[in-house]
């Protein structure tokens, strides 16, 4: 019988965010592909969920209290993840927020906080498994970017706009200093998916949606859904070709060049 290049059986994965949205749905796809988890958020409750979920699969659930912004916090992450499972095969790593403040009102503390959170904490995440996994000889690393990575959108998203450029720029170096030694890094970059965040920002401007779906396409949002076959594939031997690729994940929109604000035009 022919090998299933999909299957993570006896893996170990480690997801952060994993509480809600594509982290949620990141550890879940996983897990299902065969891996154990170890999942990593600031809402420890809300990962109780995900990994109650990831039992009933039959895999082993390890919830760590973790905010991806501090070191010291990841550098007791990863000696929890020594002790439970010796190695790392995948990490996700999907959380890290912005803050919305035009360029004239951010404060340099604000954009320290967001490069701290997004930049440097997913930095020293992927050190953390890029050391395990290199001894190792093994692994896969996928970041999370966005339409911003590569487009500016405008509407006050200087500083996420900034650290989501970083991120691709460290996918593509990582990937190119360790990709001989086994260790692939690829970023997947989603359009619009709906979150709690997303969700408001949408009541409160009626025409945000719309404007969003100009940019789409499929004609739909994504949902945190849409990330788990992607997430089987770049974690799975399936894309053992494939890193240092920065994947839409979209539906169309980089491809009809549409960026993160179709239409918007600044206040002059
Ligand atoms: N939703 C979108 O439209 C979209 C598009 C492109 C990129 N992204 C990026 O994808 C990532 C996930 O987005 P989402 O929509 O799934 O978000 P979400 O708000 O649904 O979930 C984020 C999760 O991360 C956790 N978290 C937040 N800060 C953390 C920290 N410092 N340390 C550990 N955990 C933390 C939260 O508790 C939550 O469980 C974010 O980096 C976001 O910027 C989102």
């Amino acid at each position: 019988m022919t090998a299933n290049p999909f299957d993570l059986t006896g893996r170990v994965a480690m997801v952060s965010g994993a509480a809600s949205g594509m982290g949620q749905a990141m550890s879940l796809a996983v897990a299902e592909a065969g891996a154990d988890v170890v999942l990593v958020d600031i809402n420890p409750e809300g990962a109780q969920i995900t990994a109650q979920q990831i039992t009933q699969l039959g895999r082993k659930a390890v919830v760590v209290d973790c905010d991806v912004s501090d070191s010291e916090q990841i550098t007791s992450l990863f000696e929890e993840l020594d002790q439970q499972f010796g190695r790392i095969d995948f990490l996700g790593n999907v959380a890290g927020q912005g803050v919305l403040a035009s360029p004239t009102e951010l404060t340099l503390a604000q954009l320290q906080r967001v490069l701290q959170q997004l930049v440097i904490g997913r930095f020293f995440m992927c050190q953390q498994a890029g050391l395990r996994m290199l001894s190792q000889g093994r692994g896969s690393i996928v970041n999370i970017g966005s339409l911003a990575s590569t487009t500016a959108l405008g509407r006050s998203h200087i500083a996420y706009s900034m650290a989501m450029g970083a991120v691709v720029q460290m996918t593509r170096e990582l990937s190119t200093e360790w990709s001989a030694s086994g260790v692939r890094v690829n970023a997947i970059l989603p359009a619009q998916v709906t979150n709690p965040g997303l969700l408001k920002r949408m009541e409160a401007d009626p025409n945000l949606q719309q404007q969003f779906l100009s940019g789409i396409p499929a004609g739909r949002m994504g949902k945190p859904a849409d990330i788990k076959g992607l997430s089987v594939l770049l974690a799975s031997d399936a894309s053992s070709w494939i890193t240092g690729a920065l994947i839409p994940m979209d539906g169309g929109n980089t491809a009809m060049n549409a960026g993160g604000t179709p239409g918007h035009r600044p206040p002059a």
